[in-house]
């Protein structure tokens, strides 16, 4: 789609911005909550961030599937930003799951978003899914979000995967950014 290329190229033009101005920020994780939608098909058995020491927080999910193999999943993930309460900001994407991991170079945003959270996830493959799907030990910091500039604030992420056209569960991860004061 053009007006996907068109984010995307102004993110880049943003990121490389904010890489000549060597900018330093923080991420972390604030909050984190998962609610399913339909147990009889899935359910979270694990939904919390760690705090794994100087104040590094980490984000794990473990989703347990008992329908399988699942073959037709879409997610819809969308930003937030905090301005009295969370308003929708900048991306909105629904992708069709197993489209994307069997050709992913098609999704330049999607990817750049996706790649926030497939790293450290056992997602990251082709349809079905047979196995509970796991999330373990993710961090957001800086070279995450290099091609995904966003300014200084508390964001949500708010995922919502479906299964053959029916929401069977949302997740919402709450971070910030804060720029370093150091120089
Ligand atoms: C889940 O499965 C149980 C047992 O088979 C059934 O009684 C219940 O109605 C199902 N719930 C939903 C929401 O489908
Ligand atoms: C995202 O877009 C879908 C339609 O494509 C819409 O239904 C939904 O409300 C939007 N969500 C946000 C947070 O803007
Ligand atoms: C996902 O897996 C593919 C092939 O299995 C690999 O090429 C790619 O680098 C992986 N991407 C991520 C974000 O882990
Ligand atoms: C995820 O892994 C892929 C392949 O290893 C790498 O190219 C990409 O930069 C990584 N993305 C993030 C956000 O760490
Ligand atoms: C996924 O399932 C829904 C509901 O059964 C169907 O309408 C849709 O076409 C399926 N998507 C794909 C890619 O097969």
């Amino acid at each position: 789609m053009a007006c996907d290329h068109f984010i995307f190229l102004l993110a880049n033009i943003v990121a490389l911005h904010l890489i000549i101005m060597q900018a330093k920020s923080a991420f972390k994780f604030t909050n984190l909550k998962c609610l399913d939608h339909d147990v009889n098909f899935s359910r979270f058995e694990i939904c919390r961030l760690k705090v794994i020491g100087r104040g590094v927080i980490t984000l794990n999910i473990k989703v347990a599937l008992y329908k399988t193999p699942v073959t037709n999943s879409t997610l819809n993930i969308a930003l937030y930003k905090k301005a009295n309460g969370f308003k929708p900001f900048l991306y909105n994407y629904t992708v069709d799951l197993c489209a994307f991991f069997a050709n992913r170079k098609r999704y330049s945003v999607v990817k750049v978003l996706m790649e926030l959270f497939v790293n450290n996830s056992n997602i990251n493959h082709t349809c079905p899914y047979n196995d509970a799907l796991m999330i373990k030990d993710l961090v957001f910091d800086e070279d995450r979000f290099q091609l995904l500039p966003i300014p200084e604030g508390e964001y949500m992420i708010k995922g919502k995967v479906f299964a053959y056209n029916e929401l069977k569960g949302t997740t919402e991860a709450m971070f910030y950014r804060q720029d370093s004061l150091m120089p």
